[in-house]
């Protein structure tokens, strides 16, 4: 079993972007923590960031059909990004959003998300440890299917 770890733009900055939003972490201490819950979970996890939507667009197209789950944090392209909507929904995998920040209690664009009708479910204001639950959802959830 393989799931995608995706995170969208600006959140290469973590842990020195805005921590009272989005916590001291770095990308890389969530991935080291995301990669040890998997393996707990006997799971293999493969991650991917980038500032740029086509690119995880090619990403997603490349990697899809070797993977049986997504986790993504899309950052502000949550908020507009309907090419990755429609390259996610293409995936026909199942998806679990994430975010680190509670987006539903910010500025008013940030409760709108244009990728939470085609996800499973959205994690949000729950810091990094966001990232494990959405692992363990998507865990689970392909578990109950097999
Ligand atoms: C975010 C919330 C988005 O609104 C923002 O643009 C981000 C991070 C979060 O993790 O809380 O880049 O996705």
């Amino acid at each position: 079993m393989r799931v995608l770890v995706v995170n969208g733009p600006n959140l290469n900055r973590l842990g020195r972007r805005d921590p009272a939003q989005y916590g001291s972490r770095t990308l890389a201490d969530i991935e080291a923590a995301v990669s040890a819950r998997a393996s707990e979970r006997g799971v293999e996890v493969s991650f991917f960031q980038s500032n740029h939507e086509g690119s995880i667009i090619d990403y997603l197209q490349a990697e899809c059909e070797a993977a049986d789950g997504i986790v993504i944090n899309p950052g502000a392209l949550t908020h507009y990004g309907l090419s990755l909507r429609d390259a996610l929904a293409d995936t026909g995998l199942p998806i679990i959003e994430v975010h680190l920040s509670n987006i539903h209690a910010r500025e008013e664009f940030r409760s709108v998300s244009v990728i939470a009708p085609i996800a499973r479910g959205q994690i949000a204001g729950q810091g990094w440890k966001g990232y494990l639950s959405a692992l363990d959802l998507i865990v689970d959830s392909l578990k109950e299917s097999r």
